[in-house]
C-alpha cells in the first residue's frame, strides 16, 4: 500500500521524514536503516543530526546499509558515496562506523561481492526501514529503466540521463562514472518499510506517472513499489503539483 504525504516545502518534508526515522529508532534502537545519497535526503540528514545533538537521538546501536556506490572512484574521493555519507551524516552522529555499510565500488571480485552484500543485509536481520529517492527517469537506487531489472545487488551501467543529472557534482560530465554497484529491486523490496522522498518541480513528471500507475513496469522501476505492503511517499508541493 502506498501512503502519500504532501508537505508544503522541502524543509517540512525533511522534518517529517526525519521524524519517521526517529520514531523507528526509538521503537527499536537496533534499527537496520537503508540509506540513500543524492540531494533529496540531505535535509532529512541535517534534521537527524539536529535530533541527535539537541534531543539525544541515539544511533549507537543502529546499523545502516547504503543503496549504491559508483564503480571506479575511491572511497576517499569527494564524489564517492562513502565520502558523502561521512560528510553529511556519519561524522555528525554517534553511529558506530563498524555498523555502516556501503557497497564497495572497488571490490576485486564484484559478482561475489554483490552476493555478499545481500547476504550481509540478511545476516543483520534485513532492512527495517529503507529511505529512497527517485530519479527523474523513475530509477530507484541505480536500477535504471530497462527490459529487465536486477533482483539482487548488481553492477549496472548508468543511463545518459542519470550521468547528466549527476554531473552537477563533478567538474565535467566526463568525470561521472558510467558504472555503479546498486542494491537490486529485490534487495529493496525485502525492506519491511519504505519511505520514498521527492522534492522540486523536476520530479513532478515522474511522480505523476508513479501516482497514476496501476501496472508495474520495468520501464518505471519505482512502479515495483506498488507491490510493497508498506510504502510512504513524502512529497513537497512542487513534486506533487509541478
Ligand atoms: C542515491 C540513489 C538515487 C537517487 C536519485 C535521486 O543513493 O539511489 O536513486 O535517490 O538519483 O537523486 P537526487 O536526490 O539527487 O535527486
Amino acid at each position: 500500500m502506498m501512503k502519500i504525504v504532501v508537505e508544503k516545502n522541502y524543509e517540512d518534508l525533511s522534518k517529517v521524514a526525519a521524524n519517521l526515522v526517529r520514531e523507528e529508532i526509538e521503537k527499536n534502537p537496533k534499527l537496520v536503516l537503508g540509506l540513500a545519497t543524492g540531494s533529496t535526503p540531505e535535509g532529512m540528514y541535517k534534521e537527524l543530526i539536529r535530533l541527535h545533538k539537541e534531543e539525544g537521538l541515539d544511533f549507537s546501536k543502529v546499523t545502516t546499509f547504503n543503496l549504491d556506490e559508483y564503480v571506479g572512484i575511491e572511497e576517499e574521493h569527494p564524489n564517492s558515496y562513502h565520502y558523502f555519507m561521512k560528510d553529511i551524516l556519519f561524522n555528525h552522529i554517534n553511529i558506530d562506523m563498524n555498523n555502516t555499510f556501503i557497497p564497495d565500488g572497488q571490490a576485486e571480485n564484484p559478482e561475489e561481492y554483490c552476493k555478499k552484500y545481500d547476504k550481509l543485509i540478511e545476516e543483520k536481520g534485513g532492512i527495517d526501514l529503507q529511505i529512497l529517492g527517485i530519479g527523474e527517469n523513475g530509477h530507484i537506487a541505480f536500477n535504471e529503466p530497462d527490459e529487465e531489472l536486477n533482483v539482487g545487488t548488481s553492477i549496472v551501467g548508468l543511463t545518459e540521463s542519470t550521468i547528466e543529472a549527476n554531473s552537477r557534482f563533478f567538474d565535467s560530465i566526463d568525470e561521472v562514472p558510467k558504472t555503479a554497484i546498486t542494491m537490486g529491486i529485490g534487495s529493496i523490496m525485502k525492506a519491511k518499510k519504505i519511505i520514498l522522498l521527492a522534492n522540486g518541480k523536476k520530479k513532478a513528471p515522474v511522480i505523476k506517472e508513479l501516482l497514476k500507475a496501476e501496472k508495474i513496469t520495468t520501464k518505471l522501476p519505482a512502479s515495483m513499489l506498488l507491490l510493497h505492503h508498506d510504502v510512504t511517499i513524502i512529497l513537497d508541493e512542487e513534486a506533487y503539483r509541478g
